[in-house]
């Protein structure tokens, strides 16, 4: 097994190998452009090994079987359909992301399409050396950075651009949804996370679904929002890493984020649904078991929020005596 593992990891190393060598070369032009467009630099496109797949289903099917690999273990890399007609390249006419695991071995490729197909994005499946909810795309670099906490990201181009404008402590889960793994994963790099994800709903929703999984794992978490832009890529493009350094200083807590998203499903000029609103968040302050730590929470959402102290503390301790 261990020498499977091995074996499936050299042949993922060759074709990304190939998949680069493929973006250097006269097929990969239009892909390089693609990248160059999106204002990707030579060192970063190199850093990271991007590459290309190209529009001939086969191509790396028959690099494989001309280096003497044989179907079956090329069946357990995940880089091919194996079909009664014939074996197909799982990538093709995509621009090529290896997914590198924390000691630099190419676990996984992830290949998106350079115009509006669908699916925008194509990943590996997991195989014996791809676990999705153990691996964070970036991690291999953002460990060696001397910052004390991660940024974590949505996805491959918002992990690059951010490395490539100097915050080398990028990474990403890549889709899929954060996990407990994921958290003890980071948990053995760093003490804080500074969520940086897509301003859009899901963006949202996924922070609001990570926060409890990495609190359990005991680590910091801040919120950055990058309104009015739809995420790191994006708004670094448009406003330079001056700017998102301002954004990282000025991180909202988790709690208060939490709070506020609350907030927004509320129309607080109905009375009603503004006392509803407030005995939603008495009853999170409640989670808070130290009191020092509760009345520190207390008071930061009620400046923040415009809710009146006194009324909070009086609810919130009413409630703790029915808890
Ligand atoms: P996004 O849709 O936000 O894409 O998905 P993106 O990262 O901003 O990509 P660009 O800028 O359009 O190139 C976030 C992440 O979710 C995963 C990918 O890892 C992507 O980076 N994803 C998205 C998929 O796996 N498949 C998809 O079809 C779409
Ligand atoms: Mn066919
Ligand atoms: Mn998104
Ligand atoms: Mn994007
Ligand atoms: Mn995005």
């Amino acid at each position: 097994n261990a020498d499977k593992r091995s074996q499936i990891l050299t042949i993922n190393t060759l074709a990304a190998k190939f998949y680069y060598y493929m973006l250097k070369s006269e097929k990969g032009a239009l892909a390089y452009h693609y990248l160059r467009g999106r204002e990707l630099s030579d060192n970063t496109i190199t850093g990271f090994g991007l590459g290309y797949s190209d529009k001939y289903s086969d191509s790396l099917y028959k690099y494989m079987k001309s280096k003497g690999y044989k179907d079956d273990i090329l069946k357990e890399t995940g880089l091919f359909t194996f079909e009664e007609k014939g074996v197909h390249d799982k990538f093709w006419n995509r621009v090529m992301f290896p997914i590198m695991d924390v000691n630099n071995k190419v676990i996984a490729f992830g290949g998106r399409v350079m115009g509006d197909g669908k699916p925008k994005y194509l990943n590996s499946p997991e195989t014996k050396v791809f676990d999705k909810s153990r691996n964070l795309y970036g991690l291999n670099i953002a460990r060696t950075s001397r910052k004390d906490y991660l940024l974590i990201c949505e996805g491959y181009m918002d992990v690059i651009s951010l490395h490539q404008a100097g915050f080398n402590n990028a990474v990403a889960a890549l889709g899929t949804s954060f996990t407990s793994g994921h958290a003890s994963l980071i948990k053995r790099y760093a003490k804080e996370v500074v969520l940086t994800f897509d301003s859009d709903g899901a963006g949202i929703k996924a922070a609001l679904r990570a926060i409890p999984i990495l609190r359990e794992a005991g680590l910091s978490i801040k919120v950055l929002s990058m309104k009015p832009y739809k995420d790191p890529d994006e708004f670094i493009k448009a406003l330079g890493p001056e700017a998102y350094e301002e954004r990282i200083e000025k991180a909202t807590n988790y709690f208060i984020f939490q709070v506020g998203t609350l907030m927004n499903e509320y129309n607080l000029y109905d009375p009603s649904e503004k006392t509803e609103f407030h005995n939603k968040v008495a009853d999170m302050l409640l989670e808070f078991e130290d009191e020092i730590e509760r009345n520190n929470y207390l008071e930061s959402v009620c400046r923040t929020f415009n809710i009146p102290l006194d009324g909070l503390r009086q609810l919130v301790k009413k409630k703790g005596l029915n808890y």
